[in-house]
């Protein structure tokens, strides 16, 4: 899996096929995707158009949280690769340990969300592995799981999970999740690198603080000749995880990209250390509210 990949959430209808189009120009070869970005359609339009072989691209998408019963997990990823005009997806990933109705795409009240359990997240898991058997995708993973929700998998599953995605940046290191996903040869990627100042209003906080204007972070930007952009993800690829900012800019979709080879040093990183703050910007509170069986607590189990 390419280090350095190209985030897709919240980049428009109307700019994200010539978001990929550039990105695939200027070298990016991997690309994250989910049916519930809504736009899976013109990321496939510019996968068609382009020139670059299918085996030198990586693409992921993640199963939606109202597909997780076993009948409705091929329907789904056959959908994604309906609309990104693909045979095979590299990596598809469970995207929240959160279940919905099958009709309910966001949650209006708490009857719409149904319990998480280890027996349902294994009846999710065989049914992704039986479409590595059908050869609809390579590799199978997580997203926004702790790891006390991979474990399971790892116990009773046939084929283990290749990719934990995770949020994580310099306020939210994640050592705890990478030195498990190390040990137990699981792939990282870190979303929401540059702190996702485009998600929706309702998911910001008061007060939040910003990663990139961080004074350790613009102090090293200048010292390097960088952006913060690219201090940030340099250190994301030189802590060996992958990471996938979204862009639809072109200046900053090149600066994103040549971040990859920026290697952080040990002073460097030492310093960034600590910046850590356990902070989430994508907490989950959405799928917290009356009647849910979701709290903070049960869903990120204290990581
Ligand atoms: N698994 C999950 O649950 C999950 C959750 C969130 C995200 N993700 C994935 O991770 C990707 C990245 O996370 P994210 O989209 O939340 O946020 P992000 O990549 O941290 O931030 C994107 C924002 O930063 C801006 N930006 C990009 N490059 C920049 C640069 N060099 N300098 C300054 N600003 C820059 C973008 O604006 P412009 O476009 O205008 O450049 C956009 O507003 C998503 O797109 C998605 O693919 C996964």
């Amino acid at each position: 899996m390419p280090a350095l990949g190209l985030g897709t959430w919240r980049a428009d209808k109307g700019e994200v096929a010539k978001a990929v189009t550039e990105a695939l120009n200027i070298g990016y070869r991997h690309v994250d995707c989910a049916h519930v970005y809504g736009n899976e359609v013109e990321v496939g339009e510019a996968l068609k158009a382009s020139s670059v072989p299918r085996q030198e691209l990586w693409v992921t998408s993640k199963l939606w949280n109202n597909a997780q019963r076993p009948e409705n997990v091929r329907p789904a990823l056959e959908n994604s690769l309906r609309d990104l005009g693909l045979d095979y997806l590299d990596l598809y990933l469970i995207h929240w340990p959160v279940q919905l109705s099958h009709n309910v795409m966001y949650p209006q009240s708490g009857k719409d969300l149904l319990p998480w359990t280890e027996a349902h997240a294994l009846e999710t898991w065989n049914a992704l592995e039986a479409c590595v058997q059908a050869g609809l995708v390579r590799h199978i993973g997580t997203s926004n799981f702790s790891t006390k929700k991979i474990q399971p998998l790892l116990d009773n599953g046939s084929i283990q999970p290749a990719v934990s995605q995770v949020e994580m940046h310099p306020y939210l290191q994640q050592n705890g999740m990478r030195n498990y996903c190390r040990a137990k040869g699981i792939a990282v990627t870190g979303f929401a690198p540059l702190g996702s100042k485009h998600r929706p209003s309702h998911q910001h906080k008061e007060g939040e603080p910003s990663l990139l204007d961080h004074p350790e972070i613009l102090a090293m930007a200048e010292r390097l000749g960088t952006t913060p952009a690219a201090v940030l993800l340099g250190w994301a690829v030189t802590r060996g995880t992958s990471v996938i900012p979204k862009s639809t800019n072109p200046d900053r979709l090149r600066q994103n990209l040549a971040a990859a080879d920026l290697e952080l040093s040990e002073a460097d990183l030492t310093i960034v250390e600590g910046l850590d703050m356990r902070y989430r910007f994508l907490d989950g509170c959405h799928w917290v509210m009356e009647g849910s069986p979701y709290t903070m607590k049960n869903l990120w189990d204290g990581e």
